[in-house]
């Protein structure tokens, strides 16, 4: 039977939508779509076509690996084509997979023993690095898998991509393929850059990637922080390699080519299963977005005889993870409240599952961020939930815009106490001016102060402090200090014991010390570690109350702007008032010693970052070394950082240190400098 109009014409609506996705991601490098739902698009044709042969057309994008490339770098034909995956998503498909290559090698029973290369399929942008005699030739983007773009003018910018080969025995000429991908360390940097400068940002790692490597001024290249793994080889000619895809990688990787760590060979289907559910656990916690697992037939003897279908081979698979990526429409569009009185705007979004979890919510950042993607109530956007990173709006679909819609505009006034909404100059943030007035502020300033790091109340949850502030019964933190257990037995849910529970903890938390005491009052800018160092520094509260901002910048950590902060937060009445009613509540702490820190002393201009486990000495302990004789101590490593300051277990900062060329010490190389 035929196909009907209807079918006909969904098919060449089918092809229409794929055409202008495909132009937008190949040529204008600006995706309207995220992938899963391409996929779908892609895959909805291809069933039809499937069932429809007569209809296949030669202009179908079911016909082609690619879109053009673009017309503003160098085309380059590529020797052998590169080639693209099928894509499994269910265990089911994955079987069948196998099975077909089983059946067509002509194995027995089940092919439990059949070696798989196992990797992660990395989510960046394919490159292709021809390399002669050794050195780097040129680079080019896959484009549509036939012809790409010569990019070898960025491709030297990445620092993993070698210029030249080390060791010996390559092949005279040698064609490496491989991912460059964003980390997504890197990514959020870059963006979080890009949003303070109110300059564009990336839609994800990926993006980012494939437009980097598009540049066509290198300098900007080589400011992205990007990276490389090669995972196959193109063009071999004049030499040998060897004959299992697995010892082929470890060859590419002994002539100084980075390859993934993840990589492993797995034998029979339950190998391949085993291995996609260990990466897909490890997932989040890589330093790079991947978006599934590939599975390749390691013996090349093999791979010759499976050979290839269309543009894909028929001896690997890509098997694919839950799409971090979805579409999705926006309900509402509502400001938030922050503890600071940040005024933030938050989507309300029809659920959608997305990165493994049902997301409702999505942030919008700030006004500007929301002004720059322009989104709309009524609009389809792409939901982005990569990793434990909160989930985000990161662009509309213009296309699917419905008609009449309006710009959402920042409200004036406060959504939940009708203070005006205020801008500083210069700030990407608008904040309700209501301070402990407003029930928001107050309800989130309240939760702050009990919190583990702060006072560290158990059992007075957020419900509980909500209902309080509503009430007014807690206008501020020292309020608490007045409930009784009569007082809270007879609130709703809340039985003698728990009551009785909450007093004790309340009462507990008095003896405290005068770094959380600091920290929990909520001061901007002053977190876990300013209120530490403020603490080691003056040692007691009436030296921090009367320090001017001179003596506050002298604190380690501490520049003009938090100073400020500080000051401005002493300075007014109400907070004074409060940090002397929490003290005749019976809040106290033990005072220290005031700093003596080394004006002039070895570590003097030095900035240091502890991590993983010292021996005989805690972490405090050696900062507080550290500190007295002159040096910094800061969270994270970059470029500025002088030391890094490593123990047992040290796991990610000292990759980093090492990557940035920052010099590593053990606490006996820190004591011996201090000599
Ligand atoms: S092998 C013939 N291995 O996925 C095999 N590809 O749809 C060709 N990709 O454009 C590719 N990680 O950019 C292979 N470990 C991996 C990969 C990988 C990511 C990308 C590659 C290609 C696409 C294939």
């Amino acid at each position: 039977m035929g196909a009907s109009a209807k079918t006909q014409k969904r098919i060449e609506s089918l092809r229409d939508e794929i055409r202008y996705h495909n132009h937008r991601y190949h040529t204008l490098d600006d995706i309207e779509i995220p992938d899963a739902e391409y996929d779908r698009l892609m895959r909805e044709l291809q069933g039809l076509e499937k069932e429809f042969p007569e209809l296949v057309t030669a202009d179908s994008p079911t016909q082609r690996v690619g879109a053009e490339p673009s017309e503003t770098l160098q085309t380059v034909r590529h020797q052998l084509p590169m080639l693209s995956l099928d894509n499994v998503f269910a265990e089911e498909e994955l079987r069948e997979f196998h099975q077909r290559v089983a059946e067509k090698l002509e194995f027995e029973d089940g092919a439990a023993d059949l070696r798989y290369a196992a990797e992660p399929k990395l989510d960046g942008a394919a490159i292709s690095l021809l390399y002669e005699d050794g050195v780097l030739l040129r680079a080019a983007t896959r484009g549509d898998g036939a012809t790409g773009e010569d990019i070898t003018h960025n491709a030297r910018t990445i620092d993993s991509i070698p210029l030249r080969l080390i060791g010996n025995g390559y092949p005279k000429t040698l064609e490496v393929r491989g991912e460059v991908f964003m980390p997504r360390a890197g990514f959020e940097a870059y963006n979080k850059k890009a949003r303070a400068a109110g300059e564009k940002t990336f839609v994800n790692p990926r993006n980012a990637a494939a437009g980097s490597l598009r540049q066509l001024d290198p300098k900007l290249t080589a400011e992205r922080p990007l990276d490389m793994y090669v995972y196959s080889v193109g063009l071999v000619e004049h030499g040998e390699l060897p004959e299992q895809h697995s010892e082929i990688i470890e060859q590419l990787q002994a002539w100084g080519l980075k390859t993934c760590p993840e990589r492993r060979v797995v034998t029979g289907v339950e190998g391949c299963l085993a291995y996609y559910e260990a990466i897909g656990k490890k997932r989040d916690a890589l330093a790079y977005d991947i978006d599934g697992v590939v599975y390749k037939v390691d013996s090349l003897a093999m791979q010759r005889e499976l050979g290839f279908v269309a543009r894909a081979p028929r001896w690997a698979v890509a098997h694919k993870f839950p799409a971090q990526e979805e579409l999705t429409t926006v309900v509402d569009v509502e400001f938030q409240v922050g503890r600071t009185g940040a005024v933030t705007p938050v989507a309300r979004l029809d659920p959608v599952f997305v990165g493994g979890v049902t997301v409702s919510n999505a942030t919008l950042h700030n006004i500007d961020e929301l002004h720059r993607k322009d989104v709309r109530v009524g609009d389809t956007v792409i939901v982005r939930r990569a990793g434990d990173v909160i989930p985000e709006v990161v662009s509309v679909v213009t296309s699917r815009r419905p008609t009449k819609t309006t710009r959402v505009q920042l409200p004036e006034r406060c959504p939940v106490c009708d203070s005006h909404v205020m801008r500083e100059q210069g700030e990407a943030v608008a904040r309700c001016t209501g301070g402990l007035f407003c029930k928001a502020q107050r309800s989130e300033a309240l939760k702050h102060f009990v919190s583990r790091k702060a006072m560290d109340i158990e059992g007075l949850g957020a419900k509980l402090i909500e209902q309080f502030v509503e009430e007014d019964r807690f206008q501020n933190p020292s309020n608490i200090f007045e409930l009784t257990n009569e007082e809270l037995a007879k609130r709703e849910r809340m039985g003698e014991k728990s009551a009785e529970n909450l007093v004790k903890a309340i009462d507990a938390s008095k003896a405290t010390s005068l770094s959380r005491f600091l920290y929990a009052l909520g001061i901007r800018e002053v977190g876990e570690a300013t209120a530490q160092n403020l603490a080691t520094y003056f040692g007691s509260l009436p030296a921090i109350l009367t320090a001017t901002a001179e003596d506050l910048v002298k604190v380690p950590d501490v520049g003009p702007v938090v100073a400020k902060r500080i000051r401005d937060f002493l300075n007014e009445g109400h907070n004074l008032e409060v940090i002397q009613q929490l003290q005749d509540h019976g809040v106290h702490w033990a005072d220290t010693d005031p700093m003596q820190i080394a004006e002039d002393g070895p570590l003097t201009g030095k900035t240091f970052v502890i991590t993983g486990t010292l021996p005989g000495m805690t972490r405090d302990e050696a900062k507080a070394l550290i500190q007295r004789e002159g040096g910094k101590v800061t969270g994270s490593i970059s470029k500025k950082t002088s030391y890094l300051l490593a123990g047992e277990k040290a796991g990610s900062k000292l990759a980093k240190a090492q990557q940035l060329a920052v010099e590593v010490l053990d606490l006996n190389s820190l004591i011996a400098l201090l000599k």
